[in-house]
């Protein structure tokens, strides 16, 4: 939404003048927020105390809130504080499934946007989603309860997210009769163990959401409290985009703008810096050199299609402006590449060290491929075994395998593409990112780039002059992948091993690759977690690439349950030359035939995570072939693969 759309309803100043309200309006800054605290701290009082008193509320929210007090049968049009806040609360819990509550209000000062998060653990990720982009965090304390899990862990996370301003907003002091000893005892705790985590400075304030002491008005109730109310710290805290535009130019392309011949320009926010006309600029990862011409300033939510022009020409622009730059020469640049300074660009590489917050339900699988977004950019990632997770309560660095729901870890991670990225510390728009699981597009974690491994620009690929089609014609063959998958005892290695005898009397070279055979060398140290199958897959993966490289024709018999790390293989080779075939076995038809007798210790227990019984299994969608072993012999079935690969 832009500023420009907003309709706000106050009482006097619109009615006088409106024109001159909204270009005062416009120029205002603003400051992005969010509460944060255990669930009963009192964020929706203090939110709904805030709007309440800032009596500048949004029209829908105005409408909804009308209609709620014509609902319960209250008299005219003033809005009723303890309604709006039941309001508040109500809404919230009906959205559940609403991640973050943005809401709005303005101040003679200042306009702002606060993100109000649910309190309960399992909310972590929406306190990452709201904090992602705030400028400040209010901490609230119960002052009866003083310094909860809750807390630590949110205060935390802010610092993480790095948000620079925090205040610790002690509530319910009405609660404690504005007892200066409870607040200062408090502060004492929480002071301790602000600087074991590393925030330097917070701000304290003794409030009352309730009875609104110290939130707009210095209360008297508190005459021993000397510091600024909560709306006037609100009001003038200085906000990250001033500093933001202190640091080197960088702005990430969204998309490029190229209404006719005459006009290309490259769309998007500005995420550090500053920019004017004649600056020299680099285009990363490419690592082109230009400079401005223009800077034109957006068609606001017309997005591309509305046109070159937009507003005007700007002579600067900074930090957190969304802007059209046209460059002087015709260089490439496009959506998800960086624009940065031309004698200080951001770096590109694709190993990094990073923390990483999983979100989860399902546990990170190290070694799995997902979408990494960072920016305007998506990468494909896989992250390896975390050195360690935090202990929010006590900050300890445990030892970890792997990372479960709300738990913060640090981990390095492998992208497939070179990225353009800065240490989060010194960009957060280029160095946090995102991961989602690329099966149910859900974002499973958020992240921080730390910085890239050194070994990343270390190791370069080695050019070989016999290649991979030298090796290929040498052995007068087509390399290809025969990837089989299917159940335990679905009859994959029966199939391949008469699928290579075949193609070895047709001349041809192989190599058959096989679970139980591969368990006992390569992947000896592999079990049947999750984890140690998705590795198990990455490993075969890798080898059966090599293969293809040297002109092979590999079959592979593994189970590979999941989707992921098939396709991952599937993305490794040349475009065709990997074929899955599904051994299409029900589990009830394996299970009778339990050729190894393993399905009878899964049943009895004796057997744990075993695939059909108490692991999974996700067939493929749309395999090259499926071959349904109900219906016909192994020997057809080989002669069906045979003869798709060799026609
Ligand atoms: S995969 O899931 O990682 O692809 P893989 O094909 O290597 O499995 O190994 C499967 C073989 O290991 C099975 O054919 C079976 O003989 C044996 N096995 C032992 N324990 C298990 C288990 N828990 N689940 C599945 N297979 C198992």
């Amino acid at each position: 939404m832009s500023d420009a759309d907003v309709i706000y309803k106050t009482d006097a100043l619109i009615a006088e003048d409106i024109d001159q309200y909204l270009e005062v309006h416009q120029h205002k800054t603003m400051l992005r927020f969010i509460t944060c605290g255990s669930v009963d701290d009192g964020k929706s009082t203090l939110i709904g105390r805030l709007l309440y008193d800032s009596k500048m509320i949004f029209e829908d929210q105005l409408e909804a809130l009308a209609a709620d007090s014509r609902k319960v049968g209250t008299q005219g049009q003033e809005i009723d504080f303890a309604l709006l806040v039941d309001g508040l609360a109500a809404e919230r819990e009906q959205g559940i499934t609403i991640d973050v509550a943005y809401r709005f209000f303005a101040t003679e000062k200042r306009k702002f946007i606060v993100a109000d998060t649910p309190g309960h653990e399992q909310y972590t990720r929406n306190m990452v989603t709201g904090a992602s982009t705030a400028d400040l965090a209010v901490i609230l304390i119960d002052a009866r309860k003083g310094v909860l899990t809750q807390t630590r862990r949110h205060s935390y996370l802010a610092h993480l997210i790095g948000i620079k301003n925090i205040v610790l907003a002690i509530n319910k002091m009405d609660l404690v009769d504005y007892d200066q000893a409870v607040f200062d005892g408090i502060l004492k705790d929480y002071t301790e163990f602000a600087h074991s985590i590393g925030i330097k400075a917070f701000t304290p304030i003794p409030i009352s959401g309730f009875k609104g002491d110290n939130i707009t008005g210095l209360s008297e109730n508190t005459p021993w409290y000397r510091g600024p109310t909560l709306m006037e710290h609100l009001e003038t805290v200085e906000v990250n985009s001033a500093t933001d535009a202190d640091k080197p130019f960088r702005m990430a392309v969204q998309w490029v703008n190229r209404p006719n011949l005459d006009f290309r320009g490259f769309s998007g926010q500005i995420a550090t810096g500053t920019v004017r006309p004649g600056d020299a600029i680099r285009v990363l990862p490419s690592g082109k050199t230009s400079s401005i011409t223009r800077i034109v300033t957006m068609p606001s939510e017309a997005g591309p299609a509305g046109g070159a022009g937009g507003g005007g020409d700007l002579e600067q622009a900074v930090a957190g402006q969304s802007v059209t730059l046209c460059f002087a020469d015709e260089i490439d640049c496009s959506r998800g590449d960086v624009i940065g300074q031309a004698d200080n660009p951001p770096q590109a590489a694709d190993q990094f060290e990073a923390t990483i917050v999983w979100m989860a339900d399902e546990e990170m699988l190290p070694g799995r491929p997902y979408w990494l977004k960072i920016g305007t950019q998506t990468v494909t990632a896989t992250v390896q075994h975390p050195k360690y997770q935090v202990n929010v309560n006590t900050m300890e660095h445990l030892a970890a395998k792997t990372l479960d729901l709300n738990a913060i870890g640090v981990a390095n991670l492998s992208t497939d593409k070179q990225i353009v990225f800065e240490p989060y510390e010194a960009n957060r728009t280029l160095g946090g990112f995102i991961l989602i699981d690329k099966i149910s597009n859900a974002t499973v974690a958020a992240g921080m780039l730390h910085f890239s491994l050194r070994r990343a620009q270390n190791v370069h690929w080695q050019a070989t002059d016999v290649t991979r089609e030298f090796h290929a014609n040498l052995k007068n063959q087509k390399p290809a992948v025969l990837w089989f998958t299917g159940l335990s005892g679905a009859g994959k290695s029966t199939i391949a091993n008469l699928v290579e005898k075949k193609l070895a009397r047709m001349n041809r070279h192989t190599f058959l690759l096989d679970g139980d055979n591969v368990r006992h060398g390569l992947n000896k140290d592999l079990g049947f977690t999750d984890a140690d199958r998705v590795e198990n897959i990455r490993r075969v993966g890798e080898v059966a690439k090599l293969m293809t490289d040297a002109g092979l024709i590999v079959i592979t018999a593994f189970i590979s349950p999941f989707r992921s790390e098939r396709d991952m293989v599937r993305q490794m080779m040349q475009p065709g030359e990997f074929i899955e075939v599904h051994i299409d076995t029900p589990l009830a038809e394996a299970e009778a035939r339990d050729v190894k007798g393993l399905y009878k210790k899964a049943r009895s227990g004796e057997l744990k995570n075993f695939t059909g019984i108490d692991s999974p299994y996700e067939a493929p969608e749309d395999p090259e072939i499926r071959i349904d072993t109900t219906g016909m012999t192994a020997e057809q079935a080989a002669d069906a693969i045979v003869a798709r690969l060799i026609p």
